[in-house]
Formats: C-alpha cells, sequence, structure tokens
C-alpha cells in the first residue's frame, strides 16, 4: 500500500455539479484537517442546494468564478495556498456537445491550461507534497465492440466533441508532468448515477419522464452499453487515488456493471412503477425509440483492476441496492427535480427531443 498523503488546503473545481458535490462531501468528512475551496461559475449544471448541508462547515468556502478566469485564479492561489487541486469543472453533457461543441473546448481544454499554469506558476519554487489531480472520463478510449475493457493504457480515440475536448485535457496535464514536474494524477471513470445528478442525462431523465408519465426516448435501438457506478463509489475513489495514488499515475475508475439501455430503462420502470403503487409495467407503453445521437459510442466498460490492487478500491454497493435508492432519492426529491427543469432547461429538452423525431 502507498503511503497516505495530507493536504491542507485543496482547490475543487466544479464542485457544485452532481460528482463535485459528492466529493466535497466525502472529503470534508474524511479529511477534517482539510481546508477546501470550492470554485465553481454555476452553469445550469451547478446548484448550490447539492450543497446546502455543508454550506456553513468551517472548512468550506465557496468562490463563484470561471476556471478561465486567470486573474481569479491565481489570486486564490495566492491567498489559499492550494497544496492540492481536485479538478472537476466541465461541460459534461455528450448531447450539447454535439449542439455546441465550442463551450466545450473552452472549458475543458483551457479552462485546464488555466489552472495548469497557475498551479506551476504557484508550485514551482514550493517545498513539500502538492498534487493536482484531473478528473477524466472513460470516453476518451473510444467505443468498444461486444469483448473487452478499457485499461490504462487503451490508445485515445475519442468520438464526440465532448470526449474529444476531455482527451485534450488530459493529453494538456500529462504534458505540464513531463514537461514542467507538475506532480498530478487522472482517473478515468465510467458512467456515474445517484442523487443530484441534472435530469439531462439517462437514468434522472428517465425517471422524472416515468413519474410524469411523458414519453421515455431511447436512442436508436437501446442496444449501446454503459457501466454504472454509484456516485459516491467515485468519490471514495477519488479521495483514494488523492492521498494514496502515485504521482504521474492514471487510474481506470469502473463499476463492473455494464447495462444495455433498454434494459436499464425497463428495471427503472419496474422501479418506479412500483413505488408510485402503478400496476407492473404500466409505463412500459411510454418508451419511444428516437432517432439515434449521432457518432453514438457503442459500448463503454473499465478494467479497474489496478486500483484495485494498487489501492483496495472496489465499488461498495450493488447495482440492485444503488438503483433502487436512487429511483428514491428523484422521487423523494421531486421539488430538486422539479426546479431544475423549469425555465431554461425545458427549452433545452423541448428543441432537442423535438429534434429526435
Ligand atoms: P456536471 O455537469 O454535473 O457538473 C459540472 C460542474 O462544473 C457544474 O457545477 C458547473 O457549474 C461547473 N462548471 C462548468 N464550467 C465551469 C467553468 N468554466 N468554471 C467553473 N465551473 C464550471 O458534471 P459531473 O457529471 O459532475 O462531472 C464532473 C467531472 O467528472 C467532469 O470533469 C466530467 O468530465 C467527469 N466525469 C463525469 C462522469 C459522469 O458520469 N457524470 C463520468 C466520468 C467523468
Ligand atoms: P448519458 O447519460 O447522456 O451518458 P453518456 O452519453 O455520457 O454515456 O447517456 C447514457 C446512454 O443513454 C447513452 O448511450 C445515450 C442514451 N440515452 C438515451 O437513450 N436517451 C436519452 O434521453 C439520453 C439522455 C441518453
Amino acid at each position: 500500500m502507498n503511503n497516505m498523503r495530507n493536504f491542507k488546503s485543496i482547490l475543487v473545481t466544479g464542485g457544485a455539479g452532481f460528482i463535485g458535490s459528492h466529493v466535497i462531501r466525502t472529503l470534508l468528512q474524511q479529511r477534517p484537517d482539510s481546508k477546501l475551496v470550492n470554485l465553481d461559475v454555476l452553469t445550469y449544471a451547478g446548484n448550490l442546494e447539492n450543497l446546502r448541508d455543508v454550506e456553513t462547515n468551517p472548512n468550506y468556502t465557496f468562490v463563484k468564478g470561471d476556471i478561465q478566469d486567470k486573474g481569479l485564479v491565481h489570486e486564490l492561489f495566492e491567498k489559499h495556498r492550494f497544496d492540492a487541486v481536485v479538478h472537476l469543472a466541465a461541460e459534461s453533457h455528450v448531447d450539447r456537445s454535439i449542439e455546441n461543441p465550442m463551450a466545450f473546448l473552452e472549458t475543458n481544454i483551457l479552462g485546464t491550461a488555466t489552472l495548469l499554469n497557475a498551479a506551476k506558476n504557484a508550485w514551482s519554487e514550493a517545498e513539500g507534497d502538492r498534487c493536482f489531480y484531473h478528473i477524466s472520463t472513460d470516453e476518451v478510449y473510444g467505443s468498444l465492440g461486444d469483448e473487452g475493457l478499457f485499461t490504462e493504457q487503451t490508445p485515445y480515440d475519442p468520438r464526440s466533441p465532448y470526449s474529444s475536448s476531455k482527451a485534450s485535457s488530459d493529453h494538456l496535464v500529462r504534458a505540464w508532468h513531463h514537461t514542467y514536474g507538475l506532480p498530478i494524477v487522472i482517473s478515468n471513470c465510467s458512467n456515474n448515477y445517484g442523487a443530484h445528478q441534472f435530469p439531462e442525462k439517462l437514468i434522472p431523465l428517465m425517471i422524472r419522464n416515468i413519474r410524469d408519465e411523458r414519453p421515455l426516448p431511447v436512442y436508436g435501438e437501446g442496444v449501446n452499453v454503459r457501466d454504472w457506478l454509484w456516485v459516491e463509489d467515485h468519490a471514495s475513489a477519488i479521495d483514494e487515488i488523492l492521498h494514496r495514488g502515485q504521482n504521474g499515475q492514471t487510474y481506470n475508475i469502473g463499476g463492473l456493471n455494464e447495462w444495455k439501455n433498454i434494459d436499464l430503462v425497463h428495471e427503472l420502470i419496474r422501479l418506479v412503477d412500483a413505488s408510485l403503487g402503478r400496476e407492473a409495467g404500466s409505463s412500459m407503453k411510454l418508451i419511444t425509440f428516437v432517432t439515434d445521437r449521432a457518432g453514438h459510442d457503442m459500448r463503454y466498460a473499465i478494467d479497474a483492476s489496478r486500483i484495485e490492487a494498487e489501492l483496495g478500491w472496489k465499488p461498495s454497493i450493488t447495482f440492485e441496492k444503488g438503483l433502487a435508492a436512487t429511483v428514491d432519492w428523484y422521487l423523494k426529491n421531486g421539488e430538486w427535480l422539479d426546479s431544475v427543469t423549469s425555465g431554461q432547461y425545458q427549452q433545452y429538452y423541448d428543441t432537442m427531443y423535438s429534434n429526435r423525431g
């Protein structure tokens, strides 16, 4: 086992988003000696409601701002003397990247470069342990056929504007490590699910539409496969990698849990119908096959043996339990679901899905 590292002042970017909010909660619980600063510009996907329970924690500070703002990022490094960065801020939705790729290049590529430069400048003379931790996705590896798993050695083959912007940012992080000696780690994770995920992504979108008896838009024939991981397990993997990962290393994180989209939609129908006391299968009639996503990756699946062998991490809960808890959370938090899906989101939904025919 690697030695435990200890960071006093951690910059978390994108902490008001889905995964970031779970990471902040996990770090505050697990690392009471670390101060956290959450830098988030609060796009449609960022929501301070996700962090209501920790906002008065003395180890937590929120700063509203853009990771591309060089002056602000520099000031924050000066003021808080960060010894670690956990970088999650990103534009994260593939369908939006197809509609508007430039926002993805700006935040995911230029924003990452801005943070890397700030860390390099602040840490060039610094004594002691430092870590720039970049959170990435398995989508950088491209698309699998029926067989095989992505390992850390799989060549990059990103195929959407989102995944190519994330691949670019991974390359920049490695370049800053090799060229300037910046201490880094990277992890590439599979699809996450759980509480507080913006309902443009498959699982919360389907739960909401089943609840509201609206059409369930399944892309293509619903045969694409994703590997689903409980978001709190991703947060615990990030905590482990930050504190015990090796400098310069990449770790794949996955759920060992592959599902065909259509099978997952059937499972969600079963769970939501049961929770709402509807007759079993009564929402099956809502399934609507719609025009496929352009360039839709067929299958993602992760070989997570390195993180298990090196850090002893593996998923803690079964998909059966995690999915049931997730359905329960969205049904109990109808107000959250309704508030984030009003206004702008409704416009996005109407435009995006009316195009699909
Ligand atoms: P999300 O879209 O829910 O949250 C992104 C957060 O980043 C939001 O709070 C948003 O306001 C903030 N943000 C966006 N642009 C910003 C900017 N320019 N400056 C500051 N803040 C900005 O995303 P998520 O699902 O929580 O994903 C977090 C990270 O994890 C991303 O880097 C994503 O690529 C990666 N990832 C996500 C998944 C997944 O299944 N969701 C899987 C693997 C990796
Ligand atoms: P998504 O949650 O957008 O994650 P990603 O594209 O990053 O894997 O989509 C998961 C899968 O579900 C993907 O194969 C696309 C599919 N999908 C639908 O069939 N219908 C939908 O409305 C959405 C949002 C996704």
